[in-house]
């Protein structure tokens, strides 16, 4: 039920300072979520935070004074830990709700939106009881912009709150600014019951339920942030539906300057599904990371334009090694504002799987005192750090971050690539014939194996629609669409590459090592400017071996053998014959509306595989296709 008078209703439960804080945004929708939120969660206290240093300074203090984050020997570093059940975004129980006579795509996980909110609703009444409500307004995009979007998030963990400040754009005053007209997004979160270490106990009740109709997200019982971090997944949804209502396009995607001949850069932006290689690709050593998980592109004034979302890196700890990751290593070595999550700690030191030193035998994880060798309740060891382990810091405390970050304008969008975990048909990199191939059958075809970013099984295959399905909130159909119709917006639209970073040969090695990534993103700089030939291959455009000899050579000091790049390019016929079959039939089955789009460039793909399979026989040496005239 709605508060009727609701700024009155704040004016009674707020002191005078914070009401004061309030009251000057001149927002009746937002005194609404505010004072519903208060009214149903009962906190016994309110903190509205500005942007101003101290009222950022003191969620910084309380989120070590409530036991939420502790401070490590490095000054600015802390670690906060998450719940054994609650180490990764949670599929199962993050549902949208539907009003009733609305349907989506059967893929998505959705329920009746009148038996959600009341169920939700109902875990939290009365969750905040005894601690601190903390009001915070942030912005997805720049601000002052075309691609802003005002968010206001109600939370009682401070360790939300914090990570907020790391990863988004600070938003009062720009919610002031805007006054009546704010349309903004609304989260309401609550870690729930705790125990002494404050990580939430009641995993049965989590609950993440995305109230579309309202733009608002209900998230309790958890804190892992990409469940509680209101900015993250949860309002991608909301975007999505925003951007198919406006004409433009919210993605799962990381941006990047590449640097090529005379010091140009050219930016390139990539989706992979989670733990699959965003944040890697961003930080190559050497280019320039502008964003690395949520990207939104714009038609304006027939350039497309893109911006990163959020501010911030919540990135994957396991495998950062001082060798691979020299600009990640550096931020996680130096004073300055890091969150861990989840990794072992000792001594004041944090530790977490792979990052190439010796780890301690005990200390304090996820799961409270560890020592080598604890089991799990299943009687399953539990290893020293969480694979899902995760580090929070701003992007501009990175010594790659990309100047332009907070250009409202954005940057413009030379390329885009789509990559998923795919063991057996794809080759490493590939460019599209076209816009709609590329979006057709590398992104809307893009197959991956589950991993350890999401609770629950791990390298179980599946088709992840632009490895953005997860938190696609209109008809998937109607997502792809929507895809198509952007690149027919421009003359010459970005150019759409494929990549595979984990395909596999047929001893189950992967065909490639992490760093050979570099190589193939020089390779898309290049083909941008029209430096650089390729062959013709029924799936799509493959570099020329002498093209990789040499970048392998200049970009990794590696001499690239013809034997590498016959195994990494060889066309596998029957595989990618397979593959379509399960993309045709995953649309069909899953996918409401598929465009006819879909089903033609994935027939025209199967025809041309056909003929070099009758041509060629089953394996297809990259030697034997035409180079492009
Ligand atoms: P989210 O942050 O969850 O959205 O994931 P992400 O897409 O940013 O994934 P990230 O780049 O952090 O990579 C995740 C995992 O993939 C890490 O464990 C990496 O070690 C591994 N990985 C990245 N690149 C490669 C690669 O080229 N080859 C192999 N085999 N593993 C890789
Ligand atoms: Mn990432």
């Amino acid at each position: 039920m709605a508060i009727a008078n609701a700024k009155q209703y704040l004016e009674q439960k707020l002191d005078k300072e914070n009401f004061a804080k309030v009251s000057v945004l001149n927002n009746d929708k937002l005194f609404q979520f505010i004072a519903d939120s208060i009214e149903l969660t009962k906190p016994a206290k309110v903190f509205v935070s500005s942007d101003s240093a101290a009222d950022v300074e003191y969620t910084r203090k309380q989120a070590v004074a409530t036991g939420e984050e502790k401070a490590l020997k490095i000054k600015g570093h802390t670690i906060h830990w998450d719940g054994m059940e609650d180490q990764g975004r949670d599929r199962e129980v993050t549902k949208y709700m539907v009003p009733a006579g609305e349907t989506l795509s059967k893929a998505l996980n959705q329920m009746d939106r009148n038996a959600g909110l009341s169920e939700v609703k109902g875990l939290l009444a009365g969750s905040m009881q005894g601690r601190t409500m903390v009001v915070r307004f942030m912005t997805l995009g720049p601000n002052n912009s075309v691609f802003s979007i005002p968010c206001v998030e109600c939370t009682d963990s401070f360790y939300v709150s914090h990570s907020l400040d790391l990863l988004y754009r600070r938003g009062y005053e720009e919610v002031k600014r805007l006054g009546a007209k704010a349309e903004f997004f609304a989260i309401l979160h609550s870690s729930g019951k705790v125990d002494e270490r404050m990580v939430s106990v009641e995993a049965d009740k989590k609950r993440i339920y995305i109230d579309y109709s309202t733009d608002t997200v209900y998230s309790v019982n958890t804190q892992y942030a990409g469940n509680t971090v209101g900015l993250k997944k949860l309002a991608l949804r909301l975007t999505i539906r925003k951007a198919d209502r406006e004409g433009w396009l919210a993605e799962h995607m990381f941006l990047s300057g590449v640097f090529g001949k005379g010091g140009r850069k050219t930016y390139l932006a990539g989706a992979f599904p989670s733990a699959c290689g965003k944040t890697s690709t961003a930080m190559l050593p050497g280019e320039t990371i502008l964003g690395d998980d949520i990207a939104y592109f714009r038609e304006i004034n027939g350039k497309c334009m893109a911006v990163n979302a959020e501010a911030g890196i919540f990135g994957i700890i396991q495998n950062v090694t001082e060798k691979d990751d020299p600009a990640i290593w550096d931020v996680l070595t130096k004073e300055g504002e890091v969150i861990f999550s989840n990794v072992l700690e000792k001594e004041g030191k944090p530790y977490w799987l792979g990052m190439g030193i010796d780890i301690p035998a005990d200390g304090e994880n996820f799961s409270g005192q560890w020592t080598k060798g604890k089991k799990d309740a299943k009687g399953v060891e539990i290893p020293c750090a969480h694979k899902n382990a995760r580090y929070a810091v701003t992007l501009s405390a990175l010594k790659n971050c990309d100047p332009e970050l907070n250009n409202p304008n954005g940057v413009e969008l030379a390329g885009m690539m789509y990559g998923g975990r795919d063991a057996k048909s794809y080759v490493p990199c590939q460019q599209s014939f076209s816009w709609e191939h590329g979006v057709v059958s590398y992104g809307a075809s893009l197959e991956t194996e589950t991993t350890f970013a999401t609770v629950g099984k791990e390298g179980v295959p599946e088709i992840n629609l632009m490895s953005i399905q997860d938190f696609v909130a209109i008809s998937l159909g109607k997502y792809v669409k929507n895809n198509l119709d952007f690149g027919k917006k421009f003359k010459n639209a970005p150019l759409v590459f494929g990549v595979n970073y984990f395909l596999r040969d047929k001893d189950g090695k992967f065909c490639n090592g992490v760093r050979d990534k570099h190589v193939w993103v020089k390779w898309m700089e290049l083909r941008v400017h029209g430096e650089a030939k390729c062959r013709v291959a029924p799936t799509g455009l493959i570099p020329c071996y002498e093209d990789l000899q040499k970048l392998f050579k200049e970009v990794l000091h590696k001499d690239y053998t013809q034997a590498d790049y016959v195994s990494q390019f060889t066309i596998r016929i029957k595989e990618n014959l397979e593959k379509i079959d399960r993309v045709v039939q995953y649309h069909k089955d899953n996918v409401a509306e598929s465009p006819a789009e879909v089903f033609s460039v994935l027939a025209e793909q199967k025809k041309r595989l056909e003929e070099a399979g009758k041509k060629f026989g089953e394996f297809v040496s990259p030697f034997d296709l035409p180079e492009q005239k």
